[in-house]
């Protein structure tokens, strides 16, 4: 733990230029909250003290609610005022030697980058470390001017810059390491609004500090991707694209196959053994964990849900779900929370299984609902199996022991249980327990009659 360090996440923003009811900082990249991002990095550093500023109102209520687990404090600033004012909020909250600054709008972040800051803030010996970047193009970021000798001296807004400033390509990330005392705290006090947005910026503590002699550096950051600030919903877009090649570019590093990089949308915690494929068009969240071996995809989503070794899963959808080792999945199905199915069982075609328990070698080839249900090892389930879990009031639950046979178009109303190697002939509606070995036939009795003609 870094016991002097204190870390502020600025998050009060508006975003204005999100055009959102929401919070800027709780639009997805690569489908976490912007947020989360930047306090996942952040956290690796483990500072002695973690601020959160916030805004007042829904939005900020939204963030502090997405986070209330996170081991955060939040703190208000009731008006945007701006940067430095948001800052300023944090006066009485902090403890150390000194605090490290960090926009909340930076989801590209890396633990690795705020490390490098830090490190080169004790290094020099400095007062004030800005971290800076020289990206693709300027844009709209602000740019950091340096003296004859490289000595930072102001960082000048984009909109505030004379057209010689605006050439300058190296620019403010909006990360800074600053040393936590009185005069830092006075300067902030002493900021003006006199610029093109009326705002107390933080960034006028550059030519504060230099004109008072203080100690002033600069680093640039090596990769300035992963210091890409999001304004804009196109902004938007460019991160989530450049997140999800992250995390791909992770996968296949450590042995996952990914056929078209572009088109897997993998979050940052779902975690893939070696040797599986991942074809196009899949979609894996929510800490969901794969094995190896198995082949996901093409059009697949698969949320909050383990999968084991040696799986194939195609176009189906799987939420809150279990599937075990060498089991396959779809075309076009949906396991639903509480499904848990295999090992080597087959879920095939238009299937929907909830909170069920399909066990070793399970078949359910084709158009069948399995809901609230225990099936046991090898149970053959045909085409158009419906368990009536449901009586309008409450869910029931259905028993298909060991090795029954399920004839096709069988609806099974629950609470039923079937006994091992039973059969159920097809056509049945099945309302009592079968006994083991039984062969149940719940139908009417088939009548052919000759036609009228005939009869006469
Ligand atoms: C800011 C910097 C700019 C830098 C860029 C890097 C200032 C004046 N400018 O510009 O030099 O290049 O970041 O991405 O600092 N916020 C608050 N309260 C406020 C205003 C902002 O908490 O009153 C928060 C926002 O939620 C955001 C962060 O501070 O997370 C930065 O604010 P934003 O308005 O995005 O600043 P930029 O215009 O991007
Ligand atoms: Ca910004």
């Amino acid at each position: 733990m870094m016991d002097n360090l204190t870390a502020i996440i600025l998050a009060a923003g508006k975003g204005a230029r999100m055009k959102s009811k929401r919070a800027k900082v709780l639009h997805h990249v690569n489908g976490w909250p912007i947020l989360r991002h930047v306090l996942r990095a952040t956290i690796e550093l483990a500072p002695s003290r973690f601020l959160v500023v916030v805004g007042i109102g829904n939005g900020a209520q939204a963030v502090r609610k997405e986070f209330s687990e996170w081991p955060v404090e939040f703190i208000e600033q009731r008006e945007q005022l701006g940067t430095g004012h948001a800052v300023s909020q944090a006066y009485g909250h902090v403890s150390g030697d000194f605090l490290l600054i960090v926009p909340g709008d930076l989801p590209l972040l890396t633990s690795q980058v705020l490390s490098c800051l830090i490190s080169h803030h004790n290094e020099q010996g400095a007062d004030l470390a800005v971290l800076s970047m020289i990206p693709a193009t300027p844009g709209a970021y602000g740019r950091l001017k340096r003296d004859t000798s490289g000595h930072p001296v102001k960082i000048v807004e984009e909109r505030d810059a004379t057209d010689e400033e605006f050439d300058i390509a190296e620019v403010n990330s909006g990360i800074y390491c600053v040393r936590n005392d009185e005069f830092l705290w006075l300067a902030l006090r002493s900021l003006d609004a006199g610029n093109a947005q009326g705002e107390y910026y933080l960034t006028d503590l550059v030519e504060h500090y230099h004109h008072a002699g203080k100690h002033v550096t600069a680093i640039k950051a090596a990769d300035p991707q992963q210091v890409m600030g999001v304004n804009s919903r196109s902004e938007l877009a460019v991160a989530d694209r450049s997140m999800r090649l992250r995390k791909v570019g992770e996968l296949m590093a450590s042995g996952v196959t990914i056929v078209d990089p572009e088109s897997a949308y993998i979050e940052p915690d779902v975690k893939i053994g070696p040797d599986t494929v991942i074809l196009p068009g899949t979609h894996l969240s929510g800490g969901t964990t794969v094995g190896s071996n198995c082949t996901l995809g093409p059009e697949t989503w698969i949320n909050a849900s383990q999968v084991e070794d040696e799986v194939g899963i195609r176009y189906s959808v799987i939420e809150s779900a279990r599937v075990r080792t060498g089991t396959t999945i779809g075309p076009y199905s949906h396991l639903r929370p509480g499904a848990d199915v295999g090992p080597a069982a087959r879920i095939g075609n238009f299937v929907e299984v909830k909170a069920a328990r399909l066990r070793r070698g399970v078949k359910a080839g084709h158009l069948t609902y399995l809901g609230d249900s225990d099936v046991g090892e090898n149970v053959n389930i045909g085409a158009g199996t419906i368990t009536c879990n449901y009586d309008g009031k409450a869910k029931h639950r259905t028993v298909i022991k060991d090795g029954a046979f399920i004839g096709s178009n069988t609806s099974i109303v629950a609470p039923v249980t079937i006994g091992e190697r039973a059969i159920i002939g097809a056509g049945s509606t099945i309302t009592e327990d079968v006994p083991s070995e039984a062969l149940a036939i719940g139908r009417a009795r088939q009548v052919n009659k000759r036609k009228k003609e005939e009869v006469e």
